[in-house]
């Protein structure tokens, strides 16, 4: 069975509540793809409101990150089940910010990840190399020891419906775009880990996608990788130019 693309904004720090209203409004009549899942991933203060504006659409919110454990004493950190009642349906993990800037580790963000399907979350975990990880040909070695790590007590169902998202460094946020052969390669080498973990059923079924710099221009071109099921989209996901992404195969 093909798998179905799915194409998520980050909008990592921006947009206020009121921002947030808008934005979707706008997006509102320009995002509508039958053959795509979008998901728009939000600050935790946007949530309610996104999710309220989005009913009706078949838009689904993701958080942008969450906390392992249940509940209690974790002052500034969001429990799983705070999430699924507010009506989240995905949740980003491991993004390079918050490894970099926050000290998330791989170790982190596998709690967080079984977490998620203890709740009935699906994860979308994010992995990628530096520039200097590429230069010393260790690309490879560096996101399989992510991902291996990402789903250790992980059970093939749960993988099956999991989301990766490769996302290498160097390309997010700076306008410099992986090639679409490049950023093939990884989530090939991705895919192929997963099958070595799991199975080919496993691997065929999970969903992996690029993300850094994904735009209106080379989304297509992206998007026609038969291992590249989707894209994590930081600043073209904060305008009208997402619903161009949503829509690449019309
Ligand atoms: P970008 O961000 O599209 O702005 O490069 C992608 C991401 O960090 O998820």
């Amino acid at each position: 069975m093909a798998r179905r693309k799915i194409i998520a904004g980050n909008w990592k720090m921006n947009m206020t509540p009121s921002e947030a209203k808008e934005l979707v409004a706008t997006l509102k009549p320009l995002v509508n793809n039958p053959d795509v899942d979008v998901v728009y991933g939000v600050p935790a203060v946007d949530i309610t409101t996104v999710v309220e504006a989005v009913k009706g659409t078949n838009v689904q919110v993701a958080a942008e990150n969450m906390y392992f454990e249940e509940k209690g004493a974790y002052t500034g950190e969001i429990a799983p089940a705070m999430l699924v009642d507010a009506g989240v349906k995905y949740v980003i993990l491991g993004h390079s910010e918050r490894r970099g800037y926050f000290g998330e580790t791989s170790e982190d963000v596998n709690k967080k990840i079984l977490k998620c399907f203890e709740h009935g979350l699906t994860p979308i975990m994010c992995c990628g190399e530096s520039l200097e990880q590429r230069e010393q040909g260790i690309t490879m070695d560096w996101i399989r020891m992510q991902v291996k790590i990402g789903f250790q007590g992980v059970t093939a169902d749960q993988a099956k419906t999991a989301v990766i998202a490769y996302e290498p460094i160097w390309a997010i946020g700076t306008g410099k775009t992986a090639t679409a052969d490049q950023a093939e390669e990884v989530c090939k080498g991705i895919r192929e880990c997963i099958a070595e973990m799991y199975d080919t059923d496993t691997a065929e079924a999970i969903r992996i996608q690029y993300g850094g710099s994904m735009k209106a221009a080379n989304c297509k071109e992206l998007l026609a990788k038969p291992d590249i099921d989707g894209g994590l989209i930081g600043g073209a996901s904060l305008k009208p130019e997402f619903a161009e992404i949503v829509n690449y195969n019309k």
